[in-house]
């Protein structure tokens, strides 16, 4: 790793307008897929971990008992909270915490989610403990996370994310997501790879990139071969120009026995 990864709670607390108006993150693709794998229902009290401007959350809210969103992020939540208030929505609440340090007791959720976050996590696998506590047995963790395509590239797209947002850690692939999860005592139940491409302008004024970033995330594609770009989903326009990367998403639901 280049540098140190800076804190999410200041990159998202200085980015949450944007994130509250970004419509991938409040409707994009994987957000379906994640709440037909979670299957929510009546009786389910859940978490939502990272839960940012509460997307997740809000959109699981009129299926279930109860969701909590906990982020480490206060700006993001107060975006989540107004949401909450504005959509009439009475059974979500919001704290701040550590998706690595849950501040919960243990088995108090049927049900965990976390979307386009884990990838922040410094310690993943504390985090995966900590979902499995709090669920109660019989409970599933749903993660939804952008994934690398292979190891070989994985050290290419994390310094590539990692450029663009200082606070991104780690962009795995499916087989370290396997053998993680079932370290924590997860069951694989069912997966999908959501493909999401991403306009390279907006993806780089999301994150609030200065023109020197933009430029060095240029010259970090530049230093893939043809097929490595292909790989690791670049997409350039006729004269060379880098315009868009495909960004494939897992989305995996893990039931704990
Ligand atoms: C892309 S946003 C969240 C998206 C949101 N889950 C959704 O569905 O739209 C990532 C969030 O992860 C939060 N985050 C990063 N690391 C975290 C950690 N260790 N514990 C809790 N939240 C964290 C950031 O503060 C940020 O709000």
């Amino acid at each position: 790793m280049t540098g140190e990864p800076r804190s999410s709670a200041a990159q998202f607390n200085a980015r949450a307008d944007h994130y509250a108006t970004s419509e991938i993150h409040r409707a994009g693709p994987s957000l379906p897929v994640l709440l037909a794998l979670a299957a929510p229902g009546p009786g389910d009290e859940a978490l939502d971990v990272a839960t940012g401007t509460g997307n997740t959350a809000l959109a699981l809210a009129p299926q279930l008992a109860h969701v909590t969103g906990l982020d480490l992020a206060e700006g993001m939540l107060a975006h989540a909270q107004a949401r909450a208030e504005r959509e009439g929505v009475a059974n979500a609440r919001f704290v701040v915490g550590s998706a690595e340090a849950l501040p919960f007791g243990d088995g108090v959720f049927t049900l965990v989610t976390s979307r386009h976050a884990p990838h922040h996590f410094w310690h993943v696998e504390r985090f995966l403990s900590e979902a499995f506590r709090v669920l109660t047995p019989g409970g599933r963790l749903v993660l939804a996370d952008q994934i690398s395509g292979s190891a070989v590239l994985q050290p290419w797209t994390d310094e590539y994310q990692r450029l663009r947002d200082p606070s991104h850690f780690a962009q795995r692939t499916v087989e370290a997501w396997q053998a993680l999860t079932a370290a924590a005592g997860f069951r694989w139940t069912a997966a999908e790879v959501v493909p999401y491409r991403l306009d390279f302008g907006w993806w780089t004024r999301q994150a609030g990139c200065t023109p020197q970033t933009v430029q060095a995330l240029r010259a970090h594609a530049a230093r893939l071969s043809p097929a490595e770009a292909r790989q690791a989903g670049l997409h350039f326009d006729q004269g060379g120009d880098l315009v868009a990367h495909t960004e494939p998403m897992l989305v995996v639901r893990l039931d704990k026995p």
